[in-house]
């Protein structure tokens, strides 16, 4: 069974339309087959969401022929995202001890002197472009200071277009022109495993490149640029939006801003509620390995699947008032950071500095609007990736 918005997936459906795609789809078309980019199915429903993530054997990861779209570059293999155990495991498990909340706590402060710093550039201005003064600096700003120890500001503006160009300008622009710009990235990530396996320090670069994986063998310098790349993408850009979606929801959100102010033990749970709302990954690809049944639909094996986050976090099969904002919602099985074995790594590090964000904005600001009537400027580049946030111009008074 095909369907009018299978038909004209995004990018061909408008970022406006998305929640009215998922909301479609989950009353009239929960499991759907579509034509489009050499046919997929696309799967809807939280029960059947969790059922696909979690069966790894059953629904593989990967980049060439599981992307949905398929990307008009071919880009080298990125373990974790795009990997199934036992590489995936192996890649996780050196990660992992960087990013859980004991090991992140030594970096609170200097994440805080980091998006306090850019909130004082604009604070008493009384009106920014919250997009691009706040959400699109401290991600990046934190990953590359942090966790791949680049300090350099030229550095850092150097890949912060090189993932502009490969995620948001992926469908757009000159494939000819995208390879160039994979290849220039791949060579300056060459260049850092080089560096780190001469003069290995505490990072999580160092750790790739040093550990023996359980087969006593080391990772590859292509699997470990690979991992440096799905690390850089995933910490650029996906916290960015969820910023941005937090600002919208304080302004939207009747008397939002003054609940927190006054509960501030209330901020990881509404940023949990909004994150629910506004994922700012909407779907990712599998691969069924096998033919296998689901919701009475005959997925063929080889056949691409793509799990909607945005619609199984609305399915009134999971949720009570699935559209309502409720800040101490108890049941809370959100899909925005995925499930089973490639759920994000980077969720401890998101909540965390999207927390900071929200205590150190509120402390600054107050009665936060948008700007002369004006909305934010959304881009739906790719339906397996995310839904972005290019542009958020608002006002507010200073505090500060
Ligand atoms: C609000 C922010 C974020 C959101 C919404 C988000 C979302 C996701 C989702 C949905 C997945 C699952 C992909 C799949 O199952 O195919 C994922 C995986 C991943 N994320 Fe995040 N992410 C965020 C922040 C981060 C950050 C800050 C980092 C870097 C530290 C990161 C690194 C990764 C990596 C490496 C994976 C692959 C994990 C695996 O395959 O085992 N993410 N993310």
């Amino acid at each position: 069974m095909t369907d009018r918005y299978a038909e004209h997936m995004p990018p061909l459906v408008p970022p406006e339309d998305v929640h009215e795609m998922s909301r479609h789809m989950l009353a009239k078309c929960p499991i759907v087959h579509s034509d489009q980019d050499h046919g997929f199915w696309m799967v809807n429903r939280h029960e059947d969401l969790v059922r696909v993530m979690q069966d790894w054997r059953g629904f593989a990861s990967g980049n060439r022929g599981v992307r949905v779209p398929t990307m008009p570059v071919d880009q080298p293999p990125m373990p974790p995202i795009d990997s199934n155990p036992p590489l995936h495991r192996k890649v996780r498990e050196i990660m992992n001890p960087f990013l859980t909340p004991d090991a992140l706590a030594k970096f609170e402060d200097g994440f805080r002197s980091i998006i306090a710093g850019l909130i004082d550039e604009f604070a008493a201005d009384g009106h920014c472009d919250l997009a691009t003064q706040l959400a699109k600096q401290f991600p990046s700003q934190i990953t590359a200071q942090f966790f791949l120890c680049v300090t350099d500001q030229d550095e850092l503006d150097q890949l912060r277009v090189w993932v502009r160009r490969l995620s948001y300008d992926m469908l757009r622009d000159d494939p000819k022109v995208l390879a160039v710009v994979q290849n220039d990235w791949t060579e300056w990530c060459q260049r850092l495993v080089d560096k780190r396996r001469a003069e290995p320090i505490d990072d999580i670069v160092s750790a790739l490149v040093h550990t023996k994986v359980e087969d006593g063998r080391q990772l590859s310098d292509p699997e470990v640029i690979g991992a440096i790349q799905i690390l850089t993408l995933g910490g650029f850009s996906t916290t960015s939006d969820a910023t941005s979606n937090i600002v919208i929801r304080l302004i939207e959100e009747p008397g939002l801003e003054q609940i927190l102010r006054d509960r501030p033990d209330l901020i990881p749970n509404a940023i949990e509620e909004i994150m629910r709302l506004e994922p700012p990954v909407t779907a990712r690809p599998r691969r069924a390995t096998e033919d296998v049944e689901i919701g009475g639909h005959l997925i063929r094996k080889d056949e691409r699947v793509l799990c909607n986050y945005l619609a199984a976090n609305v399915d009134p099969a999971e949720w009570d008032r699935p559209e309502e904002f409720i800040i101490d919602r108890t049941r809370n099985r959100v899909m925005t950071f995925g499930a089973g074995p490639h759920r994000c790594i980077g969720s401890n590090q998101a909540r965390m500095s999207l927390r900071i964000m929200v205590e150190e904005l509120l402390r600054r600001v107050t009665n936060i609007k948008f700007a002369d009537g004006q909305r934010e400027t959304r881009i739906s580049f790719n339906p397996s990736a995310w839904r972005a946030v290019d542009s958020l111009p608002i006002t507010f008074i200073p505090l500060v």
